[in-house]
């Protein structure tokens, strides 16, 4: 072999390695805006993140910060009418953000696949239930109808449904809110995606079925080396979910670090107040919700400096004109965006004042 040979050679076994050691999903500079009469709409502004596989992300903030915007950009199901993207989306060593729609269909369900919202919607209401699954396994993977029949009823026992063989014929509505969820999630996970999308897969559900559907796309996870993004509001629900917490506020990324270092030393005003706005379990039943006071930044305009200064108790001067850029905090993984984080000087004296008038009234 010439050293020229060899050089290429290295090269290629480098880059192959890259592409399996390197993070799954990396996403650069991400912007999605939409054009509206109001003008245009900058629901996700800039984000860039990555995810390394078989891990899992929280990604939380109030309702329309942008989560759902930012994982159909991901994942490429957005209306292209009056949507405008740019950035990168770089998934299992190539780009994507661009790709057109036929080869886009073959990721789907293969390589990425969602669990929604709302699975009454989500669901075909006409089809029995064995079909609807059968049917991503006949197209994707090539199965006979027999083995699509068979595999969809291995599913069924996967996502722990009772009685699965009864199932299988059955339509969505004649099944429970709890056990539709489970069929959505044995639909995202028929075709062995390795990175699989959970938006607010829970929020229909009361707090018991909630738990369980969390427990069961974790063990899922971990058995099928899938990764995973679960979107939410709710910072509880990630808590005990995710490897790391990515935190949302305005369509810009303002957080992120892994979940036990974000609970043990956050950063943002903004996600304490999260933090503050789940009710807790020791609470006695008539205490109110700490919700944040004011409302999310409008998207058309948002403010100048951070986005959250407006509704920040803790917000200077320097907070309302300068944005602050992301800064890596203690922890390596741990990023965020803010000018008097939670612990400073600052922030510390403040809290004391604020502490001083809620005792004096
Ligand atoms: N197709 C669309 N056209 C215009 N605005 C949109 C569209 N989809 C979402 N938005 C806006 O983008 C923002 C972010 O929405 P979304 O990602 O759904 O928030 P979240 O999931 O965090 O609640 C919201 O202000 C929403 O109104
Ligand atoms: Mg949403």
């Amino acid at each position: 072999m010439s050293p020229q040979q060899a050089a290429s050679a290295r090269d290629l076994v480098q880059a192959s390695s890259r592409q399996i050691e390197g993070p799954l999903l990396e996403v650069t500079d991400l912007h999605t805006h939409f054009r509206t009469d109001r003008g245009l709409v900058r629901a996700v502004d800039g984000v860039s993140f990555s995810l390394q596989r078989g891990r899992s992300l929280g990604i939380v903030g109030e309702s329309g910060s942008g989560k759902t915007v930012l994982s159909r950009s991901i994942m490429g199901l957005l209306p292209k009418r009056n949507t405008e993207r740019s950035g990168s989306v770089y998934f299992e060593g190539r780009e994507i953000i661009d790709l057109p729609m036929a080869e886009r269909r073959r990721i789907w369900g293969r390589e990425m696949s969602m669990i929604f919202q709302d699975p009454m919607t989500s669901l075909n209401p006409v089809m029995r239930i064995g079909k609807q699954i059968g049917e991503g396994l006949r197209l994707h993977l090539g199965m006979s109808k027999e083995d699509a029949r068979a595999t969809a009823l291995h599913l069924l026992r996967d996502v722990r449904i009772p009685e699965p063989e009864k199932r299988l014929d059955q339509y969505a509505f004649e099944l429970s809110g709890g056990m539709r969820q489970r069929v959505m999630i044995a639909l995202a996970m028929a075709c062995g995606p390795t990175l699989l999308f959970a938006d607010e897969p829970t929020t229909a559900l009361d707090v018991t079925v909630q738990a369980q559907i969390l427990d069961l796309i974790n063990v899922q996870r971990r058995e099928r080396n899938m990764s995973l993004i679960l979107v939410t509001h709710d910072l509880g629900v990630v808590a005990g979910h995710t490897d790391e917490i990515m935190v949302m506020y305005g369509g810009r990324m303002v957080e992120k670090a892994p979940t036990r270092v974000l609970f043990a030393n956050m950063k943002m005003p903004y996600t304490e107040a999260l933090l503050n706005s789940i009710p807790k379990i020791e609470d006695p039943s008539h205490t109110r919700l700490n919700v944040i006071p004011g409302r999310p930044p409008d998207l058309v305009n948002p403010p100048k400096g951070c986005r959250f200064a407006p509704r920040c108790s803790f917000a200077q001067d320097r907070c309302i004109t300068e944005e602050p850029p992301l800064m890596t905090a203690e922890h390596p993984e741990h990023v965020y965006a803010c000018w008097y984080p939670v612990g400073s000087p600052s922030h510390r004296a403040r809290s004391a004042e604020l502490a001083a008038n809620a005792g004096a009234r």
